[in-house]
């Protein structure tokens, strides 16, 4: 096993994470992929709708000891925060307080930040208080793909030419996945990409076709 120059503090963190589990009644879910290392996290909020303020969070890691740590510093960190405050975390303030990470661990605490991001995002989404109400495109769409797992390679679906084709058209979004629809994946790639693409303000149903390359 190499070793890493971890700080205590990322160590005391990976042995013991704070707010680590699953949500059941999260408000705000997140999860989020590395293209780097193909590891993923999930993050869950519970917010106070009145105050705006995240009440209760929580994250589950399936990445390294520095994605652990991250993500169980930036929970702290996001704790009692209003959801704007929440935002600002970023990266290097995580890395900061654990006492620094190596450089080559810098895409795990990116990780760690985006999810929960991206968990702020899906409950601004959801109670419709998005910032930006720009249109859903095909770019958009392809954005959101790149947070979808290909389960094969371990690396997101976009990145390894899974998706063949994205139609948007009167809130209508199509995806076309080079993959047998009866293949042992196709059913959780379908979920996975409907809980990208739904929440969109403008999308009214996502459609994700299977079919064979060739
Ligand atoms: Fe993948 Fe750290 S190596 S999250």
């Amino acid at each position: 096993m190499a070793h890493l120059p971890y700080s205590e503090k990322v160590m005391e963190h990976f042995r013991n994470p704070r707010n680590a589990g699953k949500m059941e009644d999260a408000d705000g879910k997140g999860v989020e992929g590395s293209p780097a290392c193909g590891d993923m996290v999930a993050v869950y909020i519970k917010v106070d709708k009145d105050k705006k303020k995240i009440d209760k969070i929580s994250f589950e890691s399936y990445g390294c000891a520095s994605n652990i740590a991250t993500a169980s510093i930036i929970t702290e960190l996001a704790k009692g925060k209003t959801l704007e405050d929440a935002k600002q975390i970023n990266w290097k303030k995580a890395a900061d307080e654990l006492g620094g990470l190596p450089a080559i661990k810098t895409h795990c605490s990116v990780l760690a930040v985006e999810g929960l991001r991206a968990a702020i995002r899906d409950y601004e989404e959801k109670n419709g208080i998005a910032a930006r109400k720009e249109p859903t495109t095909v770019e958009v769409v392809t954005s959101r793909l790149k947070h979808v797992m290909n389960p094969i390679a371990g690396l997101d679906m976009v990145k390894t030419n899974l998706v063949k084709e994205i139609r948007v058209e009167e809130g209508k979004v199509t995806v076309v996945v080079a993959l047998q629809p009866d293949h042992q994946f196709a059913n959780a790639m379908r979920e996975d990409v409907k809980e990208k693409i739904e929440p969109l303000w403008d999308v009214k149903e996502v459609e994700v076709v299977f079919t064979p390359e060739g």
